[in-house]
């Protein structure tokens, strides 16, 4: 018989877009019910390159919550060609900076400061080995000649390989993995190494941007693999190994800068992830390892106490909004209008 409830201890998201001032406060509320802790990326503009910035966002981050939540924002750091070393010495000591975030510069959105080569980096990177404080990856390359498709697979071989050779004790998380490659690589690594997957990127395939013409809801970075990637990332998740964990990467973006003749890269899915998650685990029969992936192997590669609590989904079915309130305009939830099976009790 088919189970109508599961019970988790409270999870965290270890990937997420939270962004600033208005739009911040539309979504945060969104986040804080689903999750007691979020790795909270920092691309901001301008980045947040340091930890005063750091501090600053996360004090206009804990202001935004609603009232009563104990919802803990965990900031990162933006990699940028000048981070010193002694930068990532502070941060590391802070207590509140919990990665550093690589974007190839160009790589996605608001990436523009992210570094141009990885080699000015080394004296961050240096510290980071040193401190243990991780090292979160947007793992793409940024050359044109490059498929676009290809741009994870490539990176494996032309960044990442290279740099752990460079530097076997950092510590370092292949952000939002989207290909088999990836995951092997992931599995097959040295200690020290692990990986986010989506929700979007468990359920979908690249198919779902072209059903019937260009759906922009379904773009984000990296784009949506083939089905085998699909399958392959469903089985890293399902295996009950540790290295892999939730990031959701819910990235919201105003709905007309999503429907555009150049769509913003996003999908936003936070207030339906751990729906969203269900449904994944329950299609591969491996619900059974959802509270590993939520709850456990996270706070264990990030050195954090597992949260106390729990979260309940039932079965229960119910239809995603076709839109949510957005500053200036609205914002469309990944799936909007289709009907979801699992729902988290309130
Ligand atoms: C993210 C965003 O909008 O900030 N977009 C995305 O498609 N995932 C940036 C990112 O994580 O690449
Ligand atoms: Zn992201």
């Amino acid at each position: 018989m088919a189970i109508d409830e599961i019970k988790l201890i409270r999870p965290d998201d270890w990937h997420l877009h939270l962004r600033d001032g208005e739009a911040m406060n539309a979504v945060i509320g969104a986040s804080a019910a689903q999750f007691a802790r979020a790795i909270v990326m920092p691309n901001l503009k301008p980045p947040v390159t340091n930890l005063e910035q750091a501090r600053a966002y996360r004090d206009r981050i804990l202001a935004a919550l609603p009232a009563g939540s104990d919802f803990k924002p965990l900031m990162t750091l933006y990699l940028t060609d000048n981070t010193s070393a002694q930068q990532i010495t502070e941060a590391a000591a802070s207590g509140v900076v919990h990665g550093v975030k690589l974007y190839p510069a160009g790589a996605t959105t608001n990436s523009d400061a992210g570094v141009t080569d990885i080699r000015h980096a080394y004296p961050a990177l240096e510290a980071m080995q040193r401190t243990g404080l991780p090292l979160l990856v947007h793992g793409e390359v940024t050359d044109s000649q490059i498929d676009l498709f290809d741009r994870e697979h490539v990176f494996i071989d032309k960044v990442m390989i290279p740099l752990r050779k460079d530097f076997p004790g950092l510590r370092v998380v292949f952000e939002h993995i989207t290909t088999a490659q990836a995951a092997a690589y992931v599995s097959g690594a040295e200690e020290g190494v692990a990986a986010t997957i989506t929700a979007h990127h468990l359920l979908y395939n690249r198919n779902a941007i072209f059903i019937g013409g260009v759906r922009p809801h379904w773009y984000c970075l990296p784009v949506l693999k083939r089905e085998i990637h699909r399958q392959a990332l469903v089985q890293a998740a399902t295996s009950g190994n540790p290295r892999f964990f939730l990031g959701t990467d819910s990235a919201p973006h105003a709905q007309r800068l999503k429907e555009h003749a150049i769509g913003c890269a996003g999908c936003y899915t936070a207030p339906h992830a751990l729906e969203l998650y269900a449904t994944a685990f329950e299609i591969a029969g491996a619900l059974d390892k959802l509270e590993a992936f939520a709850s456990l192997n996270g706070p264990a590669f990030y050195r954090l106490p597992v949260n106390t609590g729990t979260v309940t989904l039932r079965r229960e079915p119910w239809t995603i909004p076709d839109s949510l309130p957005f500053p200036g305009d609205a914002i469309v939830p990944l799936a909007a209008g289709e009907t979801l099976q699992w729902r988290l009790q309130g």
